[in-house]
């Protein structure tokens, strides 16, 4: 498999989150309109999920559409919701037959009207590859890092209100086993392209220790050997989780 070659890393990252940033600029470079980089976002996120799989990586965490993404124009919403569509319906048996286990983070029975479909579509991912133990893979949807650390603390006080537990026991570890992601390893490398500095409310609470790869290369452009660069910038960082 490609993926074996390329990579003889002494250090895998466990757990990869990516900003997938620049599907705009990427298209108006080339006077299309801006669901055309979309478009191409969607392929460039195959291979980089293939290879995710391919190499080993535990946990893949994408950043699909934010709570703030609403605002966008109808139309590039509307886009947005039918390249989710059309995704589930082409890769869904293949990632279920690669063992690919898909979890949704974010707040799917809370988007607006009109998305039934793609909310159907995506208890179906989540319900079909429920017991995969390959590649997980997380797709960040109608998702807010804060929003999701409010989620953890109301779950929590409602256990307290029920006398379930008492507040001096909350723990980091029980605020972890409420976030969207418990149960996975924490994100090692954060990936984020188009040269942006920003965390952009993306796993707040996941990325405590997180390294952080930018890249100046639009999403649509982020390959193989891109993110084998990415993979062995990490490999070579020496990370201390606050020690010395
Ligand atoms: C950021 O680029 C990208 C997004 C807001 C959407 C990312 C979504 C995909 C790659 C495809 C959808 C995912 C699935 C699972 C089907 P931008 O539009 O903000 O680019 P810009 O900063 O250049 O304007």
């Amino acid at each position: 498999m490609a993926g074996q070659n390329v990579l003889k890393l002494e250090k895998l990252p466990g757990h990869v989150a990516i900003i997938m940033d620049g599907n705009g600029r990427w298209a108006k470079k080339r006077g299309m309109p801006r669901t055309f980089g979309h478009k191409a976002g969607v392929e460039a996120l195959r291979e980089i999920i293939k290879m995710s799989d391919e190499v080993g990586i535990r946990a893949l965490t994408v950043y699909a559409f934010s709570t703030e993404n609403w605002k966008r124009s109808t139309e590039e919403v509307g886009a947005l919701m039918g390249l989710l569509l059309e995704y589930f319906r082409r890769e869904l048996e293949e990632l279920n037959r690669k063992n690919v286990c898909i979890h949704i983070l974010g707040d799917i029975d809370g988007m607006p009207k009109g998305t039934e479909r793609q909310q159907e579509a995506l208890h179906r991912a989540i319900d079909k590859t429920k017991n995969n133990t390959g590649l997980i893979l997380n797709i960040a949807l109608n998702y807010g890092g804060q929003q999701e650390i409010v989620r953890a603390a109301r779950n929590l006080a409602e256990k307290a209100v029920r006398g379930e537990i008492r507040p001096e026991e909350i723990t980091r570890e029980l605020m972890q086993a409420e976030m969207y992601t418990a149960g996975e390893p924490e994100v090692d490398l954060i990936i984020r392209t188009s040269g942006e500095l920003r965390i952009s409310n993306f796993l707040l609470w996941q990325c405590a220790y997180a390294e952080f790869y930018i890249t100046d290369t639009l999403w649509p452009d982020f390959d193989r050997e891109q993110y084998r660069m990415a993979l062995e910038a990490y490999a070579g960082r020496n990370r201390r989780f606050g020690g010395v």
